[in-house]
C-alpha cells in the first residue's frame, strides 16, 4: 500500500519546509529529489544542444532526450514515438491542435463541441477559432448529479461536430468523465469527429491508456505529475499528424530551406521548433519512473480515500459550507471544491495560508463553470500522493478557524 509519509521523504521540500500542507497539486505538483538530480546532471554533465553537435556530450543530451519520448510512449500506451509532440505544457499542446488541425478543417457553419467544466486552455482556442471562422460552439451541460450530461449528447453532437474537445478530469468538479463512452458514441453519431482529450489532471493521478480510450489527441504537462515546469504532451494518431500543418516555424523542424520553399521534417519533429526545454524533457522521465514504481492505481486509490474522507468531514462538520460536483468519490479524481456561503474564498484561503495549509481559491480557469453553477469563486483542495490524512485534518482544523475568525 502507498505510504504517503514515506513518499514525503522523496521531496526535498518538505526537508526545507517541514510544517508545509500543500493542497494544491492540481496546480502544480511538489518535485521528488530524483526529477530534480536529473535536472542538474543535464546541466553538470552534458548541458549541450540536442540534434546538432557531432560530438559527444550533444549525442548524450539527444539520447536522454529522445529516451523520455520512448518512456512516454509506453507510459500512455503510444503506438509510437512519432506520436509523442514535446510542447511547453497542455495550454501550448491545445493550441497546436487550434491553430494547425482547427485552422485547417473549421469552415463557415461548422461546429465544435466542448463542455461546460472545461479548463479556459480547451475552451478559449476552440471559442476564438470558431468566431474567427463563424461556426458555432456547442457546450456539453451538467447532469443533475454535477457530471456531463453524456445520456444527451445527440444535443450538442451532429453531422456538423468536426471536432469534441472534453477534459478527462474536471479540474474543479473533480470527476472524472467517462471518456471511452462518451468517444464511442460520439462517433456513433458522427464518425468522422475528431476528439480532443485534455488530459491534465488525468495522466498524473491514474493509468491512462490512448488506445484504449479511443480518443484522436490528448494532451498533458509534465508540471502537474512530478516533473519539470516548461514541458507539455501532445500524443496525436499518426496519420492525423501527417496530414496537419506545422504550428511554429524555425530550426530543427525542416529538412530543408531553400530561397523560395521549405521541405518540413516528418512529425514529431515538425512540431518542435526551436531548441526545447532539453533538461525539462530529460528529467521528466525520472517523473513518469517514479509515478510508476509507486502505481497509478495504487495513487488513484490513495486520492480517492483523501476526498472521501474530506467530503464527508467537510459534510458533518460545517453547516454552512458547500462542496460542488458529484459527492461520491468513486469516480472522481483527488480534487474538492468548495465554498461557504458568508466567506469569500480569498478571505479562507488567507487564513488558511497563515496555518501553512495551501489551497487554491478563484474560478481556477474555469469561468463558464463557476457561472453555470451562480458562482465567482470557490476554494480547492486537492491531494496527490505525498497528501496524508492529517494534511486533510489540519485542512479542516484550519477550516473551523476560518469560521471562529470571520464569523
Ligand atoms: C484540466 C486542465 N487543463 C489544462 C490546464 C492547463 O495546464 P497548463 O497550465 O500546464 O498549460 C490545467 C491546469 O490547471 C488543467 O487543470
Amino acid at each position: 500500500m502507498l505510504n504517503p509519509d514515506t513518499i514525503k521523504k522523496d521531496f526535498p521540500i518538505f526537508k526545507n519546509i517541514p510544517e508545509l500542507i500543500y493542497l494544491d497539486s492540481t496546480a502544480t505538483s511538489l518535485k521528488p529529489k530524483i526529477v530534480i538530480d536529473k535536472l542538474r546532471e543535464y546541466y553538470e554533465t552534458y548541458s549541450a544542444n540536442i540534434y546538432r553537435g557531432i560530438y559527444h556530450l550533444s549525442e548524450r543530451a539527444t539520447e536522454e532526450y529522445e529516451k523520455t519520448r520512448e518512456i512516454i510512449v509506453s507510459f500512455i500506451h503510444a503506438k509510437s514515438s512519432e506520436e509523442v509532440i514535446f510542447t511547453r505544457n497542455t495550454s501550448e499542446s491545445l493550441n497546436l491542435l487550434c491553430y494547425s488541425l482547427g485552422e485547417e478543417i473549421i469552415k463557415k457553419g461548422d461546429e465544435i463541441a466542448t463542455t461546460i467544466m472545461e479548463h479556459h486552455s480547451n475552451f478559449v482556442p476552440w471559442q476564438q477559432l470558431l468566431i474567427k471562422k463563424g461556426g458555432k460552439l456547442a457546450v456539453i451541460k451538467l447532469d443533475k448529479d454535477g457530471g456531463l450530461d453524456v445520456l444527451h449528447l445527440e444535443k450538442y453532437i451532429s453531422k456538423k461536430t468536426k471536432i469534441l474537445c472534453l477534459t478527462y478530469v474536471s479540474n474543479v468538479l473533480g470527476v472524472a468523465n467517462e471518456i471511452k463512452k462518451i468517444i464511442q458514441n460520439a462517433k456513433k453519431i458522427n464518425p468522422s469527429i475528431i476528439t480532443i482529450v485534455d488530459a491534465a489532471q488525468a495522466v498524473p493521478h491514474r493509468k491512462v491508456d490512448v488506445q484504449d480510450l479511443g480518443c484522436d489527441f490528448l494532451a498533458f504537462s509534465s508540471h502537474k505529475m512530478l516533473g519539470p515546469t516548461g514541458v507539455g504532451v501532445l500524443w496525436g494518431r499518426k496519420t492525423l499528424l501527417d496530414a496537419m500543418p506545422p504550428f511554429l516555424y524555425g530550426g530543427e523542424m525542416i529538412s530543408e530551406v531553400h530561397v523560395r520553399n521549405t521541405k518540413f521534417k516528418e512529425t514529431p519533429h515538425k512540431f518542435e521548433a526551436g531548441t526545447p526545454a532539453i533538461a525539462e524533457v530529460i528529467a521528466l522521465k525520472e517523473a513518469v519512473r517514479y509515478l510508476e514504481k509507486v502505481g497509478l492505481k495504487e495513487i488513484e486509490n490513495h486520492e480517492q480515500k483523501l476526498a472521501s474522507y474530506a467530503i464527508k468531514r467537510l459534510g458533518d462538520e460545517f453547516k454552512n459550507l458547500h462542496v460542488i460536483g458529484p459527492k461520491n468519490a468513486e469516480n472522481k479524481g483527488g480534487i474538492v471544491s468548495f465554498y461557504f456561503k458568508k466567506y469569500h474564498p480569498h478571505d479562507v484561503a488567507q487564513i488558511l495560508s497563515e496555518k501553512n495549509i495551501c489551497v487554491r481559491a478563484g474560478n481556477h480557469c474555469a469561468m463558464p463553470l463557476h457561472e453555470e453553477l451562480n458562482l465567482t469563486a470557490t476554494v480547492r483542495a486537492s491531494f496527490y500522493l505525498y497528501n496524508t490524512q492529517s494534511d486533510v485534518d489540519a485542512l479542516i482544523d484550519g477550516l473551523h478557524d476560518v469560521s471562529r475568525i470571520l464569523k
